[in-house]
């Protein structure tokens, strides 16, 4: 039997009413937010991201909900950007490494030796021309929010390294840069791009000889249990930008943006503080454990790995920018 037209018309403004119901309750439904990571929580990253969940539930819980998904849970670095285009995720905290796709600029930090410490690193980034880096992919949809560290990084390997000529042969594993796969052909060994997910059994089945990373990611994802070397070379950073899409963030309305955005940077300024003040505590839970032997260097020894990977610094001049380079160095206390 065909329906009436009395009965049709009932259905449509029976589905019209729905939909109107559907759209306002959309509306006051909180905002979530997925902020993807592949680092563990008890290192300066997942502690950044807990601290802007608690911040973001105590200040705006009824209009926002801030969702972590750490350990490359939901997405390596190799796809959180691209999902983060897709709308799939909104926050992400990727290292400066693995942005090579979207801008040459932020290779910058990957330049072996160019940062004495962690306060260099916050002058530059604070400065004008740090600040700039940040919206360096926005004609690409991402919004950089800030930087955030992790620390300075240290070599890990099968085989003590204690010059650059004890590197030479060996697989490194590395980030998706360019210039890190220069840095390790700079003392002829061999780097490969992996996934952070992966490099605990690559080295422990040693497809891999070694690793470079803070004493933070060596010391949570056990690294140091199947190494039985560490150098410390403090020879490069590994920081991080927050980001986010350009779409998402400037359809927020107005009030929360703002909010949301003073929740990262406290949020931040946490994080960066546990990477200060926690550095040294990653380091001496793997010295406790006694698994692992720390090489310190001379500084004869240093300067000889200075020496070897410091014409990487040349090599990337015209892609990185001579300026922006001596930017950087300049921040050191040194100059
Ligand atoms: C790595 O891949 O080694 C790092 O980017 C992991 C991280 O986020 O600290």
């Amino acid at each position: 039997m065909k329906p009436t037209l009395a009965a049709l018309s009932l259905a449509a403004i029976t589905a019209a009413s729905t939909l109107v119901t559907g759209t306002a309750s959309a509306a006051d439904d909180p905002i979530v937010i997925k902020f993807s990571h592949v680092v563990a929580e008890n290192t300066p990253k997942g502690q950044m991201a807990l601290k802007l969940q608690e911040l973001v539930e105590e200040r705006m819980g009824d209009r926002v909900v801030v969702e972590v998904y750490p350990n490359s849970q939901l997405f390596g670095d190799d796809k959180v950007l691209e999902a983060m285009q897709l709308g799939d995720v909104q926050l992400a905290a990727p290292a400066l490494s693995k942005f090579g796709r979207y801008t040459k600029k932020l290779a910058l930090f990957d330049l072996p030796f160019l940062f004495e410490d962690l306060d260099a690193v916050d002058r530059f980034q604070q400065s004008e021309a740090g600040q700039e880096l940040l919206t360096s992919m926005e004609k690409k949809g991402l919004i950089g929010l800030g930087y955030l560290h992790s620390g300075l990084k240290q070599f890990s390997s099968n085989e003590p390294l204690r010059v650059p000529e004890d590197a030479a042969g060996m697989k490194f594993r590395i980030m998706s840069s360019e210039v890190l796969e220069a840095q390790f052909k700079a003392v002829d060994a061999t780097p490969l791009k992996k996934p952070f997910s992966e490099v605990f059994t690559l080295l422990q089945t040693k497809a891999i000889d070694g690793q470079e990373s803070p004493w933070s990611n060596t010391y949570t994802k056990k690294f140091f249990e199947v190494q039985p070397y560490i150098t410390e070379s403090n020879h490069g950073l590994l920081d991080y930008m927050v980001v986010t899409s350009a779409e998402f963030w400037n359809g927020l309305p107005d009030d929360l943006r703002a909010e949301l955005k003073a929740a990262i940077d406290e949020a931040v300024t946490y994080g960066n503080q546990v990477a200060r003040d926690k550095d040294l505590d990653y380091r001496q839970k793997i010295v406790d454990s006694g698994r692992t032997e720390i090489i310190t260097l001379t500084p004869e020894e240093r300067a000889q790995w200075l020496q070897a990977m410091k014409p990487v610094w040349e090599e990337f001049e015209d892609e990185i920018g001579a300026e922006l380079i001596d930017a950087a160095y300049a921040s050191n206390r040194g100059n």
